[in-house]
């Protein structure tokens, strides 16, 4: 068991749909804290960054649209960014999210209650960081050292 920081996106369909704060209760159930949080106003280039390890995936151009806000006509692409940190945070907040396919994700989890697939793209309303090197490559991708001090 270690105390750990991961990186928590609530995607911009999920903020556009008002459900950050249904998505918060679920993160606030595992006990675990929030440290920050901004709204960001996310360009392709931030979300390709983010989204590097699947450049070479046919979903790579999907995911990105989806990350920047360009899917179903949302005008902006604003999502809210968090770090919650805790023991075994990483996957306390995977637990949390569900399976990356919303159809497969459990009852209860943020995916299996807000989560949908759109044309083969998995909707899933949050980005949970995977492992402590993604969690800390993604944490200094969206917030300075001084947010999470
Ligand atoms: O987000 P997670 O770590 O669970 O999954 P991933 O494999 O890192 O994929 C990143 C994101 O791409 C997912 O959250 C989905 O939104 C999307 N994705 C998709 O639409 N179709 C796939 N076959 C795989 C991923
Ligand atoms: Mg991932």
């Amino acid at each position: 068991m270690a105390i750990e920081k991961t990186l928590v996106l609530i995607k911009p369909d999920g903020r556009k749909r008002r459900i950050t704060g249904l998505a918060i209760d679920k993160l606030e159930a595992t006990g675990l804290e929030l440290v920050a949080a901004r709204v960001v106003r996310v360009t392709e280039k931030l979300a390709q960054e983010h989204y590097k390890e699947h450049a070479a995936q046919p979903f790579f151009n999907a995911i990105v649209r989806y990350l920047a806000g360009e899917t179903h006509a949302i005008e902006h692409g604003r999502l809210l960014a968090m770090v919650w940190e805790g023991e075994d945070a990483i996957a306390a907040v995977r637990r949390a999210a569900g399976a990356t396919d919303p159809e497969k994700a459990a009852p209860g989890t943020i995916r299996g209650c807000f989560g949908r697939k759109c044309a083969g793209l998995m909707e899933n309303v949050v980005h949970a960081s995977s492992n402590p090197s993604d969690a800390a490559r993604e944490i200094a991708l969206w917030f300075s050292p001084s947010d999470i001090a």
